[in-house]
């Protein structure tokens, strides 16, 4: 039997795709294996969002030259974000690359893996090698129909393509039966969801009740899809968890308008507000040092952190990316002061994050078990348990206190 080494970089989405290849790789008879030496085939999923992920992504590939030397008969291929930007022209430049796998072609991988003659379908030693834990992903769409001035997912992954309830439900229901407790929908725009007549609240709610489901989250939703009815869906089910990373990116009115988010501080703000008066924690992606941002901007950024008390916050220096409007943009600010920015906003978004956790002592929480000691509760928050519990058992605990990164539960 065949075994493949996986190098996943980048978002969830890739965690998906990258168990999704692995499934195709399966069903030719090839199964995963952790020690890169006693690999066949190396399959990397790469990440371009910002220039650095695609740099680790490229160097690893590099790195595979010596491990492809050992043995020319041995199979790489470059999957995911990087691969769909660069595409085949890395093969000038990395002649013992076999495949480049992009992106957009997710769809068309099992075909790419025929055409290439390496592999041969092996129905027979077929088994469903995709490990399963206490959570797992699924993907309910894929690409983005936005066009944020920074942002190159548009063009490595395409336009919204969404799958049917009945296969995200079917996804859903199998991994339950394989003892999955928590469900992640995944998409770019996860909330843009719309089937026929079905749309993302719709969705979730069918997802909640899938049998043996006990807990569903979903990444990323953008604030333009963020209505009432969602709220409402999210706040009155139990299974749904009361935790949404929400990306506001800034809290200046210029920058969001230049760079199209389609909403601007008041309405998010107003949104993110409503989420939690119906007890939902709110996290979020920022960035830092868009070109056109000035002292002051930032300081809108600053003030909409302080306003909405994220219980996390990923926070990002801009990073250039090759054929998006910002690209061309000539920087305001040095890249010492962004450095400045970046760091005071990581301080205030650390006071908010130890907050969220101090805040949560007293209450009762339904927590997931991950370990034997440790799980999350509903709002996404760690918490160790004083006793052992079996994984992916759902304990109720009363939280006893937290150093600000963990809860303690009594
Ligand atoms: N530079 C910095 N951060 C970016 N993101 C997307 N594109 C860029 C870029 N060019 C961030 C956004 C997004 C997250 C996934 O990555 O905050 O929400
Ligand atoms: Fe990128 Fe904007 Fe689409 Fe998010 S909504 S993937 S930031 S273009």
């Amino acid at each position: 039997m065949k075994r493949v080494f996986i190098q996943t970089f980048g978002c969830q989405m890739n965690i998906a795709d990258s168990a999704e290849m692995l499934a195709h790789l399966s069903r030719r008879g090839v199964e995963e294996t952790k020690d890169i030496e006693s690999a066949d085939i190396v399959l990397v999923n790469t990440c371009t969002i910002r220039e650095h992920a695609e740099h680790k992504a490229v160097s690893f590939l590099g790195r595979l030259a010596k491990w492809k030397a050992k043995d020319c008969s041995r199979v790489i291929i470059f999957a995911g974000c990087a691969a769909e930007r660069l595409g085949e022209a890395l093969k000038k430049d990395y002649p013992f690359l076999d495949i480049v796998a992009g992106a957009k072609g997710i769809d068309n991988f099992s075909k790419m893996l025929d055409e290439s003659g390496l592999f041969a379908v092996n129905a027979q030693n077929y088994t469903q090698s995709v490990k399963s834990g206490v959570l797992d992903y699924v993907t309910i769409m894929r690409g983005c129909n936005f066009a944020c001035s920074y942002c190159i997912v548009p063009s490595v992954r395409g336009g919204v393509k969404c799958l049917s309830p009945e296969v995200i439900l079917e996804n859903c229901a199998e991994l339950a039966k394989k003892n999955v407790k928590e469900i992640v929908l995944l998409g770019q725009t996860v909330n843009a969801y719309k089937y026929e007549d079905t749309d993302f609240a719709d969705l979730l709610l069918k997802a909640a009740s899938v049998k043996g489901v006990e807990r569903v989250r979903f990444m990323s939703p953008h604030p333009a899809f963020i209505t009432p009815k969602l709220i409402d869906t999210i706040a009155k089910n139990d299974k749904i968890a009361k935790h949404i990373h929400l990306p506001v990116q800034s809290g200046s009115d210029k920058i969001l308008k230049e760079m199209k988010r389609g909403y601007d501080s008041k309405t998010v703000i107003e949104k993110i507000s409503r989420l939690k008066e119906n007890g939902v924690l709110v996290s979020t992606d920022i960035i830092v040092g868009y070109p056109t941002e000035t002292e002051e901007d930032f300081e809108r950024t600053l003030e909409l952190v302080d306003k909405c008390a994220f219980s996390f916050a990923y926070c990002f220096k801009f990073s250039p990316r090759r054929n998006t409007p910002a690209y061309s943009l000539k920087p305001l600010a040095s890249d010492k002061e962004v450095e400045k920015r970046l760091d005071i906003l990581l301080n205030k978004v650390r006071h908010f994050s130890a907050k969220a956790y101090k805040d949560a002592a007293g209450t009762e929480q339904m927590v997931l078990m991950e370990t034997v000691y440790k799980g999350r509760t509903s709002g996404n928050l760690w918490v160790k348990t004083p006793k052992q519990h079996p994984v992916g058992s759902m304990v109720r605990v009363r939280i006893k206190e937290s150093d600000g990164k963990i809860l303690s539960a009594e």
